[in-house]
C-alpha cells in the first residue's frame, strides 16, 4: 500500500491523498443517508450506514485512504457524558461543573459499546481494495477534556484552562483516565481491521505553552506506548493542531509515523525545523478548496514543491467544510495526481 509505505518513510513523486472529514455534509449522497437517522450518535453506531458513508468519498474520488465514519465524541459518550448533537448548534455534553464524577467503562463494557464500530470497520475493510488504507481514529486527551469540561465547542476554552490553574490534580486525573479510554477505543479499531490510527488533538493550540509537555506530549506518548505494549503496531498519524513552534519539541518526543500540519503552520518552516525523516501530512487551507481555481492550484504547488524531499501525504490543514463544492475536490485530486 502506497499510503502505508509513505508512513514508513518512502518518498513518492505523487503523494498519497485523502482529506480530513472527507465523509460529510458537502456530499449530497452523505446528506441523503444522514436524513434517514435523526440522531448523530445512532448514525455513527449504525454499522451499515457508517460503512456506506465511509466508502462514498472513495467511490467518488479514489482517495488513497478511507477514514471510518464515527466521531471523537464517542469516547465521552462511552463515559456517559450525555453527548448530543443539536442541529445548528453542534455537540452538547453534560459539563464538568454539572457532573464532576468521571465514569470509566472497563474493557469488557467498551467491547460491547464499540461493537458497532468494529463491525463497520470489518465491513468497510472487506469492501475496500487492497491499495486503499482504512484509518481508525480518536480524539486526544486535551481535546476531549475541553468538550467534557465546556459541555460543547468553545471559542477560548476558558473553563478548561481555568481547571489547569485551579485544580491541576483533577485536570491530570481526567487526562490519565482519557489516555486509558482512548487506548481502549483505538485498540478495538486496530483489532477490527483499521490499517492506520489517527489522533486528533484539534484544540492542543489552546494549551498554555508551559503545560504542553504535561497535557499534550506526555499523554500522546503514553497512548502510543500502551498500544505498542498491547502488540498494536499500526502506524500513527497525529494532528496536534495549533502547536506552532511547539511542533519541534512534540515531534522530537512522540514516536509518531506522521504529523498532520494545520494550515496556520508554514510548511517550509516545519520542513526546516522538524526531523527530516518524519512524514508530513497536509496542509492547504480548507477555504482555498472552497474557492478553487488558480489560487488553489498555486497553494497545492507551493506545498508539493516544498515537500519534494520529504515523505508526504497530501491533505488539508483541517476538515473540509460543508459548503465546499464537490467538483473542487475532484479538481484538487486530479491536480495533485497530474503533477
Ligand atoms: O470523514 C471523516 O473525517 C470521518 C468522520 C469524522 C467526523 N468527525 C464526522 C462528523 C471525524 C474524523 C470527526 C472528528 C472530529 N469530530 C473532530 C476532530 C477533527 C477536527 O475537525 O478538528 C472534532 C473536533 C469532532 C467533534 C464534532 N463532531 C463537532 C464539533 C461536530 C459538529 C460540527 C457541526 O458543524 O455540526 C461533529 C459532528 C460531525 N462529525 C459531523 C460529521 C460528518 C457533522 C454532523 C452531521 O452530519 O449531522
Amino acid at each position: 500500500m502506497k499510503f502505508i509505505n509513505t508512513l514508513k518513510g518512502e518518498n513518492t513523486k505523487v503523494p498519497p491523498i485523502w482529506i480530513m472529514r472527507q465523509a460529510g455534509r458537502y456530499l449530497p449522497e452523505y446528506r441523503n443517508i444522514r436524513q434517514t437517522a435523526d440522531n448523530f450518535i445512532a448514525f455513527c453506531l449504525d454499522s451499515e450506514k457508517a460503512s456506506e458513508v465511509t466508502l462514498q468519498p472513495i467511490r467518488r474520488y479514489g482517495f488513497d485512504a478511507a477514514i471510518i465514519f464515527s466521531d471523537i465524541l464517542l469516547v465521552p459518550w462511552a463515559m456517559k457524558r450525555n453527548v448530543q448533537f443539536i442541529p445548528g448548534t453542534g455537540p452538547k455534553l453534560v459539563t464538568y461543573a454539572e457532573n464532576p464524577e468521571i465514569y470509566q467503562p472497563d474493557s469488557v463494557e467498551l467491547e460491547t459499546l464499540y461493537a458497532p464500530i468494529s463491525k463497520a470497520i470489518a465491513l468497510t475493510r472487506e469492501k475496500l481494495d487492497a491499495e486503499t488504507a482504512l484509518i481508525g481514529f480518536s480524539g486526544a486527551p486535551w481535546t476531549l477534556l475541553t468538550y467534557m469540561v465546556e459541555g460543547g465547542s468553545s471559542r477560548d476554552f476558558a473553563e478548561s484552562r481555568q481547571l489547569i490553574y485551579s485544580d491541576l490534580k483533577q485536570c491530570r486525573y481526567i487526562i490519565d483516565v482519557l489516555v486509558e479510554q482512548i487506548v481502549g477505543f483505538l485498540a478495538i479499531q486496530a483489532k477490527a481491521g483499521a490499517d492506520v490510527l489517527m489522533l486528533f488533538d484539534s484544540w492542543s493550540g489552546a494549551v498554555p505553552a508551559e503545560f504542553r509537555t504535561e497535557l499534550v506530549i506526555a499523554p500522546h506518548k503514553k497512548i502510543i506506548e500502551s498500544l505498542r505494549q498491547q502488540n498494536i503496531h499500526q502506524p500513527v498519524i497525529a494532528f496536534p493542531k495549533g502547536l506552532g513552534e511547539g511542533l519541534i519539541a512534540y515531534t522530537n518526543a512522540v514516536d509518531i509515523d506522521a504529523v498532520a500540519l494545520d494550515h496556520m503552520t508554514d510548511i517550509g518552516w516545519a520542513h526546516s525545523n522538524i526531523r527530516p525523516e518524519l512524514t508530513f501530512q497536509g496542509n492547504i487551507d480548507p477555504l482555498s478548496l472552497v474557492a478553487g481555481g488558480q489560487q488553489m492550484r498555486n497553494s497545492i504547488d507551493s506545498v508539493l514543491d516544498i515537500m519534494q524531499d520529504r515523505p508526504h501525504i497530501f491533505n488539508l490543514g483541517h476538515g473540509v467544510v460543508p459548503h465546499t463544492p464537490p467538483e473542487h475536490v475532484a479538481e484538487l485530486v486530479d491536480y495533485v495526481r497530474a503533477r
